[in-house]
């Protein structure tokens, strides 16, 4: 079965349709930059453009930047501040006019990698970390997920720990790795104390750059490269249409 896979972020908006049993793109994957400003209604357009790209006529999953309760974002982190009560989900349905399950980007990305990538057959709890425009974190344990955590908002130096640690960070910061990757130890040194997890899976850019990050990298848990690379939010949008769709009906 193939689902539509959006992973909408702060900077890029991707999609491609995904094959639901094995997480395989069923095309090459396509990349819009995100508008600025950010306002809903242009990322909006900007999604359902994609989604018309591949002339898709089926189910949607929709991973979205924000925590996400029943299609509506409650949180506007890296996306415009009118977004908080939009509900992104049951615009994007009624403007494709197909069934779309949304759910908070990285925690999509976390049910891609615990399924098919460097989470699969793990028992213990595993954190998946997306470092991009923000930093993005999905929580299971035994394999299911505790739905919209935002530890990428922890106070890291008196500051909000993604400002001081994102890979937007490093960019504009122009940081080496190894500078980066004393600041991004102090996040995860903070998060093992909070968390305690057996293993933590990066991903977002930083995954595909695993050489240069991961050498310098020191934790108590096992920590590894997203291996679905930046495919995970598309995958991972479609798995958690997939699953939803089994229990409630599409935008709840
Ligand atoms: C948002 C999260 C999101 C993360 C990655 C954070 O700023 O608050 O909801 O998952 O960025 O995009």
């Amino acid at each position: 079965m193939e689902v539509f896979g959006l992973d909408i972020g702060g900077s890029g908006v991707k999609g491609a349709p995904v094959d639901v049993e094995t997480g395989e793109l069923k095309a090459k994957r396509k990349r819009l930059v995100t508008p600025q400003p950010a306002t809903p209604e242009a990322v909006l357009e900007t999604a359902a453009g994609l989604v018309r790209h591949f002339g898709w006529d089926g189910p949607v999953g929709c991973g979205f930047p924000a925590v996400i309760k029943a299609g509506v974002a409650q949180t506007a982190a890296n996306v415009d501040a009118s977004t908080v009560g939009f509900d992104f989900g049951g615009r994007l349905q009624a403007t494709l006019g197909m069934p779309v399950w949304t759910v908070n980007d990285a925690d999509a990305a976390g049910l891609a990698e615990v399924r098919w990538g460097a989470g699969r057959d793990v028992d213990g709890t595993v954190l998946m970390l997306t470092l991009g425009t923000g930093i993005g974190t999905a929580l299971f344990t035994g394999g299911r997920l505790v739905p919209n955590t935002e530890l990428g908002h922890i106070e890291l130096r008196g500051m909000d720990a993604e400002t001081y640690a994102s890979a937007a960070a490093r960019e504009r910061e122009n940081l080496s790795w190894r500078k980066f990757a004393g600041r991004f130890n102090e996040y995860l040194e903070a998060i093992e104390r909070l968390l305690w997890p057996d293993r933590i899976i990066v991903g977002g850019g930083a995954s595909k750059k695993a050489d240069k990050l991961f050498p310098h990298l020191e934790t108590r848990a096992e920590i590894f490269p997203a291996k679905l690379l930046n495919s995970a939010g598309i995958a991972g949008a479609a798995l958690a249409a997939t699953e939803a769709a089994s229990t409630a009906p599409a935008n709840s």
